[in-house]
């Protein structure tokens, strides 16, 4: 097959939900059609959403489940589908964004007696912000669901997205006989106890009178007039908004009983995106380029926690990877050869001969590489995009024994570089500070520094609220707000000078004072 080829049968995507809402499962049976897993219950342990901090910290401990799930491939209808994973809890939604630059489209799986809920408005805002191509699953029709009309609503309300249904549900929860397929004009049947025909398709135009034998005349009646009132509601599908991602495709079914998976999958290989150009700090990048391109969005420890060994996760943008060949690391100017980068098959990791852009291939590393650095054949690029955000919650990390405080430093700094938190340095002194979104994170690097690093320590709280990065064009001006707020200026791993201060309005404050100073809540990873 021509790179072309190999490129336009790629797509790369991730599961955006609430929890709870069924990703899991959803990803179980996607991968069970792919043939990428032969037994339902494989991804089970993965889940993550609803687990105390202590269980996760059990997860993450058993870090090869994590690792191998990060990303899983399987091909459906001649398409090479890679799903990359995100956490589960709210706490690593920074991980989760990051995952959301690495995709060219985005699966979003409500529960249908909740709606929208509050992680998934989140996502769906950083999918917005890029306008990342959006389908659809309203999963768990198997229970008492909110009308599908008051549901398709919310999702335009809520989301700002407009709705095109591909399947229409035919009742709910006791009652629910199936899903009208809009797109085939057939009636797909979730199940019928004597005749045993779940997922059964039959043909069926909504005015043929057959109807009203194969569901009864009242779910008949009922059927066609909203799909009348459908017709007048929604517009139909257009491949062009979705990917544009204004319009997202729905679909109706049930996750656990594997209906209305087929359905979404077939339309997911058909209209998804192929992988997509990528900008850089100077141009934008082709997939059909001959030349390697790509981009670190996940760093993660190695399954062997005594080799410190971790992975880079690389996302292809262009040209391809062949085993064994030369990539240069942009930000330090080496050239490495790479001889044992991995891929990942559900369960599986293989060592990669081949990738092609969208492919995301694991670089073993030992520090060196960071998430947001940039892999080429030597062209001098920087993609951009990859956000880094200012933690809101601090602590200070106390060691318990005071001879290992170098050991404390350097697992410090690998941790955060794997994006596990910030860690900032002070410009005087030792104490360093760690920043973070979800307190659960702190809790992970706790239990990680003893278990892979054999470092006590306790994480104090401390009396801060709020951290931006500086910069400006005035270095004068700059330097002299270092000067002056020694105590409370930090440096980052990368070394930017971030301002840490106990409120969010001494924050605003320091800033409206120093107007020739930006304060970045958000930044782009240096
Ligand atoms: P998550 O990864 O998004 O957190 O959700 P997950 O798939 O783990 O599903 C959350 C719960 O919802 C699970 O139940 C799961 O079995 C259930 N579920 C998923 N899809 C459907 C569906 O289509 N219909 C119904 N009725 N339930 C569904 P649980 O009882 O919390 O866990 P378990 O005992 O099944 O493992």
């Amino acid at each position: 097959m021509s790179h072309a080829q190999e490129t336009a049968r790629r797509r790369t995507f991730a599961i955006i939900s609430h929890p709870d809402a069924g990703k899991t499962t959803i990803t179980e049976k996607l991968l069970l059609f792919g043939g990428a897993i032969q037994m339902a219950g494989a991804v089970r342990a993965r889940r993550a959403g609803r687990h105390a901090a202590s269980d996760f910290i059990e997860i993450e401990k058993q870090r090869g489940i994590s690792v191998s799930t990060a990303v899983m491939s399987f091909e459906h209808q001649g398409c090479a589908v890679n799903l990359l994973d995100t956490p589960g809890h709210e706490d690593f939604s920074e991980d989760t964004y990051r995952v959301l630059t690495a995709v060219d489209s985005a699966l979003m799986v409500l529960d249908s007696a909740k709606g929208v809920e509050a992680r998934t408005l989140a996502l769906m805002e950083v999918c917005r912000m890029r306008d990342t191509p959006v389908m659809t699953y309203c999963n768990k029709f198997d229970r008492e669901s909110m009308d599908p009309f008051e549901l398709m609503d919310s999702i335009e309300k809520q989301l700002g997205i407009q709705t095109a249904p591909m399947t229409w549900p035919i009742g709910m929860g006791k009652d629910f006989q199936g899903v009208y397929d809009l797109v085939n004009r057939a009636v797909v049947f979730y199940q019928d106890a004597q005749k045993g025909r779940k997922n059964d398709v039959v043909a069926l135009a909504p005015e043929d009178p057959a109807l009203d034998e194969w569901i009864g005349p009242e779910a008949a009646a009922k059927l066609r007039s909203e799909l009348e009132l459908l017709e007048g509601a929604s517009p139909p599908f257009d491949p062009e908004s979705y990917r544009r991602g204004k319009q997202t495709p729905v679909f109706f079914g049930s996750a656990i009983n594997n209906f209305g998976v087929k359905e979404l999958l077939d339309c997911f290989v058909r209209f998804a995106p192929a992988p997509q150009p990528r900008a850089t700090a100077t141009r934008y990048v082709e997939p059909d380029e001959p030349t390697f391109t790509g981009f670190v969005f996940k760093i993660q420890a190695n399954l062997d926690p005594s080799h410190r060994d971790r992975m880079a996760f690389v996302r292809i943008v262009s040209g391809e990877y062949n085993r064994g060949m030369k990539l240069r690391h942009v930000r330090s100017g080496r050239d490495m050869a790479i001889n044992n980068a991995t891929t990942f098959l559900a369960r599986d990791r293989t060592v990669t001969e081949q990738a092609f852009p969208g492919d995301i291939i694991g670089l073993h590393n030992h520090g060196a590489i960071r998430i947001g650095d940039t892999f080429t054949e030597g062209e001098d690029l920087k993609f951009t995009g990859i956000p880094s955000f200012a933690p809101e919650l601090f602590r200070r990390a106390r060691l318990l024994d005071p001879l290992k405080s170098k050991s404390l430093v350097k697992g410090l700094e690998q941790l955060a570089e794997e994006g596990a938190a910030q860690l900032y340095r002070p410009i005087d002194g030792q104490d360093y500070l760690l920043g973070a979104l979800g307190s659960l994170q702190f809790d992970v690097i706790q239990s990680r520094l003893q278990n892979e690093y054999n470092v006590r320590a306790i994480f104090e709280q401390v009396p801060y609220q709020a951290a931006r990065w500086l910069f400006s064009d005035d270095q004068e001006a700059l330097d002299k707000f270092i000067a002056t707020n020694r105590d409370r200026v930090y440096r980052d791993l990368a070394d930017n000078p971030t301002f840490i201060a106990n409120t969010e309005w001494a924050m605003n404050y320091a800033a409206s004072q120093n107007p020739k100073i930006r304060f970045l809540k958000t930044m782009e990873i240096q």
